[in-house]
């Protein structure tokens, strides 16, 4: 225990020391931790400059949009959490150091750094979004350029997300560190080109949410209005871009540097699609970098896919034990008006990987 917590204590420390170029988003994302830092909520321009990992645009931007800060700091949340939600199954399952997101797994552009930086751009547009909607932000509410009579009969009215200025304030807010890094010029693409990415999920997988008015629920008429996909949406839709992401290199193309295929067979990346610079790690083993390895990990017995033994504990084998799990059960209902149960005890086998 004691040296585990060591360990934890001393990557952290190394972490904060030679993390120059890290992965940009895991820096500026440890404001999710902001009560961590003794800071509830943005307040004075003051607090602006406590957060760690800003560079200095985001400062300005900061103090500027005190208000809409604690939107950025709750998108933040949002992605780590719907990160590890998407990723739970996997060697790399987006975990957190000590406070510090993600260490330095993020440092090298594959295919995780491609992911985190999508799912944290769509965080803060997504969060920005919801703040403008719910009324909560002085700078913004419901699109206001939705509104008349459609061509099906229905008329437009309600709040439609304004989608539009969440997406303007994460391209402000989040893609300023990529202008100042010193990552490698192909590196920057990559961020600003999954950055982006993450914007359009949400913008393409927008819906229409309707309501019928009329005598006892007849629809004679009926309003309607943009919404944004839930986070767990949009999580879902660039994981699968993440299975589904295209490895590039930069290459010079008239007077730009453009990112183009590595495999010239492959057919060209869209704008939304998520692109890497090179090949993961196996996340196999612990090591200073930031990978906790998979050791310990609980794996399933049966799946030949990533979750199962044999993928996740890298052919190391596995231990069987089995734990009791307590239920409710035979449940009863009595009248009126509570429902009485049992505690069943039941044993299940748990999988762990040596
Ligand atoms: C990044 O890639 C370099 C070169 O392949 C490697 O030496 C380094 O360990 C990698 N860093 C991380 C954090 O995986
Ligand atoms: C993620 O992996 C680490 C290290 O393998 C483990 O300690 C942690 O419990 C895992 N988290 C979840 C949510 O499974
Ligand atoms: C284990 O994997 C099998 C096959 O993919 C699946 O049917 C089963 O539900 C999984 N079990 C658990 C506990 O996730």
């Amino acid at each position: 225990m004691q040296t585990t917590l060591m360990h934890v204590i001393l990557t952290s420390l190394f972490f904060l020391h030679t993390c120059v170029i890290c992965g940009s988003a895991s820096k500026w994302l440890a404001i999710f931790n902001m009560q961590a830092l003794g800071i509830s909520t943005i307040k004075s321009p003051d607090n602006c400059e406590e957060l760690p990992g800003l560079v200095n645009k985001q400062i300005q931007i900061c103090k500027r949009n005190l208000e809409v800060m604690d939107s950025v700091s709750l998108g933040a949340n949002l992605a780590i959490m719907e990160c590890q939600t998407q990723f739970q199954n996997r060697r790399w399952n987006c975990s957190t150091v000590d406070g510090s997101v993600f260490g330095q797994v993020l440092d090298n552009g594959t295919r995780e750094a491609a992911f985190v930086n999508a799912i944290s751009a769509a965080g803060v547009a997504h969060a920005v979004t919801r703040g403008c909607s719910s009324g909560e932000l002085e700078k913004c509410g419901c699109d206001r350029t939705v509104g008349g009579n459609s061509a099906d009969g229905f008329v437009w009215a309600g709040c439609s997300d304004n989608v539009a200025y969440g997406v303007q304030f994460s391209q402000t807010f989040v893609d300023a560190m990529e202008r100042k890094t010193r990552a490698t010029l192909e590196r920057r693409l990559m961020n600003l080109h999954n950055n982006e990415a993450g914007r359009r999920t949400i913008e393409d997988n927008m819906r229409m949410e309707c309501k019928c008015h009329g005598v006892s629920g007849s629809c004679e008429m009926k309003t309607c209005w943009k919404s944004m996909p839930t986070f767990g949406d949009i999580g879902q839709v660039l994981k699968e871009k993440f299975d589904g992401a295209t490895e590039v290199q930069s290459l010079k193309i008239g007077s730009r540097q453009q990112l183009v295929p590595r495999n010239a067979d492959f057919k060209p990346h869209t704008s939304s699609d998520l692109v890497y610079l090179v090949p993961s790690p196996d996340f196999c083993e612990e090591d200073l970098k930031g990978s906790l390895g998979t050791h310990g990990r609980r794996c399933n017995k049966t799946s030949k896919a990533i979750d199962g033994c044999e993928l996740m504990c890298c052919g190391r084998g596995f231990n069987t034990h089995i734990e009791e799990v307590i239920e409710r059960c035979s449940c009863k209902f009595h009248w009126c008006c509570y429902v009485k149960c049992r505690n069943c005890h039941r044993t299940v086998e748990v999988h762990t990987c040596k």
